[in-house]
């Protein structure tokens, strides 16, 4: 069995994050968020390779896809010579596919059991299975009306507000029979959500939804990037490196060199060879990455420091993003939602 992972967008909602690091491989904590979706594709074991389908920065996600430990499924790499949209990316994977196939929308990571989605799918004989989630607004996503034997019978993307009959969306995770691809123009930009889905319903294919009510995010906005930390952090999402953890302490990688005399609080998350100085603080919900510098009198409260980032003395963060590299100098205030782009920099005493 195989797997393709859509990972060519722009993610132009994630931006500035995305000018120089694809969605797919923005650091989660110390790991590209890619290596949590080969992680949920663990429970298939037979999935034997996994089809990254790429457009936009492909060696950017090629560099860190490649350097997972362990005897995972073989990783085919296949750069779209323009963008295809899901579909046509799928479309453009078809010769590498034998049967069933598993497909994911490179930005969501859910608490999923993938072994029932695809029992589900043989049990129904289904031409198609997606994964559902209930969510509070409906209308920013793809709404997907099922009957009450679940098969799939409307496919509404962002619907207006009188088409919002139920909450449930695509959760942008599908088990798909190659069969079906007969109807997407090879070479052609074609979206699965807006042409593929509502063809399988037209066409009275067996279509069916698995609905998932456990953690879902996708994290295509800087807000949700945020939120995947917090929930990883608070334990509302099971993944590394909080899951499994038996304590409440800060989780403070071995090489990082935090003084004493900092003021930490959990839950955050401190990368190796980070440097704290003596009288900052790092309030809860915080990460700071890996190599990033935090000097005294700093305070970083429920944000985002990525790699090689640096805050000067005195300043302070608060629930924002400070990209690679970038710098924020002393006592400058960065303020909620602000999001620095990587090498930015923030001079002394300035107001964000
Ligand atoms: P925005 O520009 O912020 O909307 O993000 P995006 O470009 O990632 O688009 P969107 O979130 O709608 O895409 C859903 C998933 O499909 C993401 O994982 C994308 O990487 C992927 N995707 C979107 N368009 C293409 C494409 O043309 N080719 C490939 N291979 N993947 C795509």
């Amino acid at each position: 069995m195989k797997a393709i992972l859509l990972v060519g967008g722009f993610g132009t909602r994630l931006r500035p994050l995305t000018l120089n690091t694809p969605k797919a491989v923005v650091p989660i904590f110390d790991r590209p968020f890619l290596h949590y979706q080969l992680d949920l594709l663990e429970q298939l074991p037979e999935i034997d390779e996994v089809i990254l389908s790429l457009n936009y920065q492909p060696d950017a996600i090629e560099r860190v896809a490649g350097d997972r430990r362990g005897n995972g499924p073989r990783i085919r790499y296949l750069v779209e010579p323009r963008p295809l949209g899901t579909g046509g990316a799928v479309k453009f994977a078809e010769p590498y596919l034998d049967d069933t196939v598993v497909v994911f929308n490179g930005d969501v990571l859910a608490g999923i059991d993938l072994r029932a989605v695809v029992d589900l799918h043989r049990s129904r004989g289904a031409r198609a299975t997606i994964v559902l989630t209930p969510v509070d607004n409906p209308s920013a996503y793809g709404l997907v009306e099922t009957d009450a034997a679940g098969n799939v019978r409307a496919f509404r993307e962002k619907p207006d507000p009188d088409e919002i009959t139920c909450d449930t969306i695509n959760a942008g995770i599908y088990v798909l029979e190659p069969g079906t691809f007969d109807r997407i123009p090879p070479g052609t930009k074609y979206s699965i959500e807006r042409r593929y889905f509502p063809s399988l319903v037209e066409r009275g294919e067996t279509f069916v939804a698995y609905v998932e009510r456990g953690y879902w995010i996708d994290i295509g906005t800087a807000a949700k990037y945020m939120q995947v930390h917090r929930d990883v952090m608070g334990g509302r999402c099971a993944a590394h490196p909080f899951a499994g953890r038996a304590d409440n302490e800060p989780l403070v990688d071995t090489s990082a060199a935090v003084d004493r005399g900092v003021r930490i609080e959990a839950p955050c998350f401190v990368g190796a060879g980070a440097r704290v100085a003596a009288g900052a603080a790092i309030l809860a919900n915080s990460v700071v990455g890996a190599s990033a510098a935090v000097e005294t009198e700093a305070v970083i409260d429920g944000a985002i420091l990525w790699p090689d980032s640096a805050v000067g003395a005195g300043a302070t963060v608060r629930d924002a993003i400070v990209g690679r590299g970038a710098r924020v100098e002393a006592g400058a205030v960065v303020g909620p939602g602000s999001v620095l782009g990587d090498d930015s920099v923030v001079t002394a005493f300035s107001k964000v």
